[in-house]
């Protein structure tokens, strides 16, 4: 029988050409995400389904779907799925693990270095026209090299992170659910408890997935242990953050600024007082993104699908 595989989203075709040998590939031409209602239609006959981090996989769609077996997630987080329950129906998740890590890694640290540097204030500047001449200390912002950065979640992407890091002669602490010697080794890298690297950080750095114990990690109290002169960065998830305590954090001085790539809601509304403050840079989620990457991810995604769908093991599962 031809198996359904359904695409969240508009991708490039060539890329899902792999897919068509072994089904029939319907994809959301659009690139907005899939409405809910098409997602649920849709997966009630999918053999598989290749999702978006904004596409929600819950109890309600997979006991819908009857014949799913593989869901296969276009990004390293899979916060968006209900692992439990793709377990209790047995469908298999997949994500998209390793082929981003440096290109994530990069928009991390680029995103530290243009809270530093106010590089996005700087070039609004110049835009703008109010440039009328050199200052000593026209949109002066803080050192990077020789500073200590605190990275929270010390995964593959934390381990990328801190390897950019020493190239600046940066101390490096860093929290995680396990220690790690080989990186202590390699990097120099201190372990510290979640309270000692807020209090010694400049830059703090968000990279955990998000779980129970990582939502609003970063909460009023966790802002307060921080150095007024602390700069935070989450490439991690939104919901780790309180963000109207982060609000409160940088509108008190309580730190000095913020990188942000991703949000509780996204996209964040326009009107988000976050978005009101000049300290903070903010970015649409766009921590894998460059072309390079989002091939090797959809390629990975479509992989796993073929794998599953002909009865071999897929490549990166998750469940
Ligand atoms: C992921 O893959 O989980 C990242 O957030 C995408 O940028």
């Amino acid at each position: 029988m031809t198996q359904y595989i359904f695409v969240t989203r508009k991708l490039p075709e060539n890329l899902l050409d792999p897919l068509r040998s072994i089904g029939v590939v319907d994809i959301w031409e659009q690139d907005s995400p899939c409405p809910r209602s098409v997602l649920l239609e849709k997966a009630k006959k999918a053999d598989a389904l290749l999702t978006m981090l904004s596409d929600r996989v819950d109890e309600e769609l997979l006991q819908k779907a009857k014949k799913l077996k593989i869901v296969a997630n276009l990004a390293v987080g899979y916060d968006n799925i209900d692992l439990e329950a793709s377990k209790k129906y047995g469908v298999t998740v997949t994500n998209t693990p390793d082929v981003l890590t440096d290109t994530t890694a990069d928009l991390t640290f680029a995103l530290l270095m243009a809270a530093a540097r106010r590089l996005v204030e700087a070039a609004e500047y110049v835009k703008e026209g109010k440039w009328t001449g050199w200052s000593p200390f026209l949109l002066a912002g803080s050192d990077i090299h020789h500073k200590t950065i605190g990275i929270v979640g010390m995964g593959k992407i934390g381990e990328a992170v801190a390897r950019r890091a020493k190239g600046f002669d940066m101390e490096i602490l860093y929290h995680n659910r396990s220690k790690k010697p080989d990186v202590e080794k390699e990097l120099g890298a201190k372990y510290c408890t979640f309270d000692e690297l807020l209090e010694k950080a400049d830059f703090v750095v968000n990279l955990t997935p998000l779980t129970n114990e990582t939502k609003n990690l970063f909460d009023e109290e966790a802002f307060k242990k921080m150095k007024t002169s602390a700069i935070f960065v989450n490439a991690g998830r939104g919901a780790s953050v309180d963000e109207n305590a982060l609000y409160n954090a940088l509108k008190t001085g309580e730190i000095a600024g913020c990188g942000l790539d991703v949000f509780k809601e996204e996209p964040i509304d326009s009107n988000h007082p976050l978005l009101s403050l000049k300290q903070v840079v903010a970015l649409p989620h766009i921590g894998s993104a460059s072309r390079e990457t989002r091939i090797k991810m959809i390629e990975l995604c479509v992989e796993n699908i073929q794998r599953v769908l002909t009865g071999e093991k897929p490549k990166t599962a998750v469940v």
